[in-house]
């Protein structure tokens, strides 16, 4: 597979993105919300929004994305607020290809821009796949909660 080609997420790409959340859901491997309202309400437009990275093949194809949002008060996961959250979602049938690998160099420089400290996790206990690609991306484990793992990159040493 040719390495694939990021740039920012803009709202033209919200069909492309819940393709990438329907083959998820039709693999198993999601059970939220997969339309593309859903993917420009909460990645592309989401006023938390840091940037929405996404990877596309040669022929314009949505591999998959990932998000990176700042952490406010009352997020959904109890993140230390001024942290970033990280989603990251490809098709499976573009897994282990290198392209989430490619998504965390512009997602950690847009931390970096920013002025993050540290960016959080929160992965399925049950998910080895999100476990082991975090951990390779130098996350690592911090507290745990009901059914999840939370792993941390330190941006910047505080
Ligand atoms: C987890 C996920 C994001 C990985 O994306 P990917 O593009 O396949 O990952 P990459 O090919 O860039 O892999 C980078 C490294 O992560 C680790 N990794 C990736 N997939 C892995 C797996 N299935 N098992 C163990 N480690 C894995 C490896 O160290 C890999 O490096 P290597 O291939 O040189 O050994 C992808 O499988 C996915 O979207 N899964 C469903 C959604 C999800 O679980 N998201 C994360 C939790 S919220």
């Amino acid at each position: 597979m040719d390495k694939p080609i990021i740039r920012a997420a803009v709202e033209a790409d919200a069909e492309g993105i819940a393709g990438v959340l329907k083959a998820l859901v039709a693999a198993g491997k999601r059970h939220k919300p997969s339309d593309a309202l859903f993917a420009l309400s909460h990645y592309i437009s989401d006023p938390e929004r840091i940037r929405c990275s996404i990877a596309l093949a040669p022929d314009g194809e949505v591999l998959g994305f990932q998000s990176l949002k700042l952490a406010t008060e009352n997020n959904p996961y109890e993140v230390a607020v001024g942290w970033g959250i990280i989603g990251t979602h490809i098709k499976p049938t573009a897994a282990r290809h290198g392209v989430a690998r490619a998504l965390f160099e512009s997602t950690l420089a847009a931390a970096q821009q920013k002025g993050l400290p540290a960016i959080d996790a929160t992965i399925g206990a049950n998910n080895p796949e999100g476990l082991g690609y975090y951990e390779a991306m130098g996350f690592r484990e911090y507290r745990r909660m009901e059914g999840a793992v939370c792993k941390v990159f330190r941006v910047s040493e505080d």
